[in-house]
Order: C-alpha cells, then sequence, then structure tokens
C-alpha cells in the first residue's frame, strides 16, 4: 500500500504557528480534497480538532498516543492511505511512509510545528512530478517517492 504524507508547508518547514492553529494560510486545500477523496485518511487528534469541517465526509482514522501506526496500516486492504498530519503524527509513521507530496507556500514562521515535530531517521527522496495548485503564484504541490534501498552514513 502507498502510504503518502500528505502537507502545505512554509518555506523554512513548518506546518503550522502552534498545534491548534486551524491552517487557514493553505491554498492547495483543493488538491487535498480531490487526492484523498476515497482513501483513507490518518491524522493526530490535534489536526482533527482543527480540521474544517468540509473534510468531515471522508474516511478518517484519528491516531492517539496508544495507537501503533504498523497496526493501523494493517487494517487497511487499500491501495494507498494518506497521511494528514500533524508534526507528531507525521514522524510516528514516517518509518512506513513510500510517498511525499509537499506544497511550499510563500511563507516564513521562524518557530512552530515542523513537519516531523519529533526526530525521524532521514529519508531518501526521489522526485515523481510536480501539479501545478496556483501557477501563477507559484505555488506547486511537488511528489516524491522515498527512496528505501539506500543506507545513510553520516
Ligand atoms: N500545513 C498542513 O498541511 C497541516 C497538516 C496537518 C496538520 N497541520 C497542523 O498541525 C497542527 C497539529 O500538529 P501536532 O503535531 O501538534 O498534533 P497531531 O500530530 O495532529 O496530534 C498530536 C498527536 O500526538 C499525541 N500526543 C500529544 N501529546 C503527547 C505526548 N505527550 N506523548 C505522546 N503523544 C502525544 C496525540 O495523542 P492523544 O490524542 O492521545 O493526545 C496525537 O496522536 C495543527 O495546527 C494542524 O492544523 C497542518
Amino acid at each position: 500500500m502507498d502510504v503518502i504524507l500528505i502537507a502545505a508547508i512554509t518555506q523554512d518547514g513548518f506546518i503550522a504557528r502552534h498545534s491548534h492553529e486551524t491552517v487557514r494560510w493553505s491554498r492547495d486545500l483543493h488538491i487535498f480534497k480531490k487526492q484523498t477523496q476515497g482513501w483513507p485518511v490518518i491524522m493526530g487528534s490535534h489536526t482533527f480538532d482543527c480540521l474544517q469541517k468540509e473534510l468531515d465526509s471522508r474516511e478518517i482514522y484519528i491516531v492517539h498516543r496508544g495507537d501503533e501506526p504498523e497496526k493501523i496500516l494493517e487494517k487497511y486492504k487499500k491501495e494507498k492511505c494518506f497521511v494528514a498530519g500533524g508534526g507528531k503524527i507525521n514522524s510516528r509513521f514516517s518509518p512506513y511512509l513510500t510517498h511525499l507530496y509537499l506544497t511550499p507556500h510563500p511563507r516564513v514562521f521562524g518557530r512552530g510545528i515542523r513537519l516531523f515535530a519529533d526526530p525521524i531517521e532521514a529519508l531518501d527522496l526521489i522526485f515523481d512530478q510536480m501539479i501545478a495548485v496556483e501557477e501563477k503564484k507559484g505555488l506547486f504541490q511537488f511528489q516524491y517517492r522515498v527512496n528505501r534501498d539506500i543506507h545513510h552514513s553520516v
């Protein structure tokens, strides 16, 4: 199964200013809705609490601290699922990610919730494709595959 992390990020790698921010600055919600429609969406409890109500209709799994990512993923016998944040959940699911879909926005927060809030093992990414979000404003979603064939050295 493809396990796809999807996020809007700032140029300095943040996904929110704080844990309870509803991400209204993101301009790729329409792409998010289209891509996740019909697929399981996994997210942390903070993210669910901040969710804009229009996303309520899809199959959402809310992760709590006692949950084991492997067991959650085993439940789904689907072609793909999405990991939709926040930073803590992105870190916990990082060993299982097969793809990253990232939309860098023209913002710098300086501080806040990082794409991966807790330290993770390094990931090697292979570029797949780029999708226009708002081409004239320079907004594109970058789609990467995670290369699990290489071993990182310091
Ligand atoms: N820009 C984007 O694309 C994007 C995408 C998604 C989310 N966000 C934003 O990211 C923010 C939320 O991110 P987040 O990292 O704070 O939260 P999160 O990953 O959504 O949820 C927090 C997770 O960490 C667990 N947790 C909390 N405290 C813990 C502790 N002390 N020890 C162990 N586990 C703990 C929670 O479990 P319990 O439920 O058991 O507490 C929950 O599973 C929101 O502002 C959201 O809007 C942005």
